[in-house]
């Protein structure tokens, strides 16, 4: 069948996107799920940091790849061998598919699922499959692989069914979206990674659609008091009506020492997630004697992260990473959606505008300014 989807066909791609236009809107061909594959229609598509640290080559993919990884659809295919999914069913898209066997996930430790970290790598779905084809005659051009497993830059993508968590049909699908990359990586670097106690201090670093679901997270575990840490305004501003408690603009004073102002010492854990290794270093300078620091960013690989060696021992402090926020998608999804059913996640507030397919490269100069949180390109 066709479809139109967004293709990234190199990582170095000048500034602004709107002009070098590093994504090509293209009609491609997708073909049918094979085994434990399914074919899923697109309803939204969320622009995350980390797509952009693909366009800028921050994150170093294989290209040509279609693009997008926080998304949720509706089931129209199932292939052979596939259980629990049928037609009709909605679902958000993991962007780790969780095999369930791996020694990772045996230990419940899904985001880390060796198989499915190796077809991410590959650009390939958890089968080693690619279904993206071009017309007849460009045959010849590179094959394109799939991001994380997901593609959701496109209105139809096949996905393994280890990619996807059925959710109930009343939660609005464009809300749903959210819950694959914002939500489950920011709320579960909470609760998982941090397992932030009721009453205890915490900052969050950098308020974009991922910490601002961190500052959801904690302000819903009952944390005090929350402090957001950004260099924008407006981010501060937002970061307040999703339940910050203190914001400390990290443009004009010394945010490490700021936050140990706000609590006499330091908090007991803080949390990054603006993607930048001085970032995660300031994090861990703004906890107090024993505190903990999560490093939720993705600076290239390239960069190295420096901190007071001493400190780590004679102050018992504790730095950990997260990644997709500790998840196991098929438990925390649902979980993640009950808490915004019960009102302690108003998820709403990171969704800044809905685009279209054809504004994406626009999408990306405006998350690179700051000027939005979520982004979402609806389909339909
Ligand atoms: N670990 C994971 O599983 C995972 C998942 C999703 C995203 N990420 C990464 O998390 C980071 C955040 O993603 P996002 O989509 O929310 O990004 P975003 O661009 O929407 O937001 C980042 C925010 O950080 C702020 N910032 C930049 N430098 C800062 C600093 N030194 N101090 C304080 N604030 C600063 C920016 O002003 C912006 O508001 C990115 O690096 C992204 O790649 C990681
Ligand atoms: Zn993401
Ligand atoms: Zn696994």
């Amino acid at each position: 069948m066709k479809t139109r989807a967004a293709v990234l066909y190199s990582l170095d791609n000048p500034k602004p996107y709107s002009h070098s236009k590093p994504l090509r809107i293209e009609e491609l061909e997708l073909e049918p799920p094979g085994p434990g594959e399914v074919l899923v229609e697109v309803a939204g598509a969320g622009l995350c940091h980390s797509d952009l640290s693909v366009i800028n080559g921050t994150r170093p993919w294989p290209v040509p790849l279609v693009l997008g990884h926080e998304a949720a659809g509706i089931v129209r295919e199932t292939g052979p061998e596939v259980t629990g999914l049928q037609p009709g069913d909605h679902v958000v898209f993991s962007f780790v598919p969780v095999c369930g066997t791996c020694p990772q996930c045996a230990t419940g430790r899904g985001s880390l699922c060796e198989p499915g970290v190796t077809a991410n790598r590959a650009g390939t779905l958890l089968r080693g499959t690619t279904r993206f084809r071009r017309h007849a005659g460009l045959e010849a051009q590179p094959p394109l692989k799939h991001h994380l497993g997901v593609s959701g830059f496109s209105q139809w993508t096949v996905a393994a069914q280890e990619s996807l968590v059925k959710i109930p049909k009343d939660i609005p699908l464009e809300t749903a979206v959210l819950f694959g990359c914002a939500v489950m990586t920011g709320v579960g670097a909470v609760v998982n990674t941090a397992k932030l106690p009721p009453g205890s201090s915490v900052a969050v670093f950098g308020m974009g659609g991922v910490g601002l679901s961190a500052i959801m997270g904690a302000k819903a575990v009952g944390a005090y008091p929350i402090i957001a840490v950004d260099l924008l305004e407006s981010k501060l501003q937002l970061a307040l009506r999703c339940g910050a408690t203190h914001v400390v603009n990290g443009s004009t004073v010394d945010a490490p020492a700021a936050v140990r102002d706000l609590t006499s010492g330091g908090v007991e854990t803080a949390i990054e997630a603006a993607g930048h290794e001085l970032a995660i270093a300031q994090a861990y300078a703004s906890t107090r004697r024993g505190g903990k620091a999560v490093a939720i960013g993705l600076p290239h690989p390239s960069k190295m992260l420096s901190i007071p060696a001493v400190s780590l021992i004679a102050e018992e402090k504790t730095l950990m990473g997260s990644y997709m926020g500790s998840c196991v998608p098929s438990r925390d999804i649902p979980r993640f959606l009950r808490m915004h059913r019960a009102g302690n996640l108003p998820v709403e507030l990171l969704r800044s505008r809905d685009i279209t397919l054809d504004q994406v490269n626009e999408g990306f100069d405006a998350l690179d300014r700051g000027e939005v949180a979520r982004q979402v390109i609806r389909f339909h």
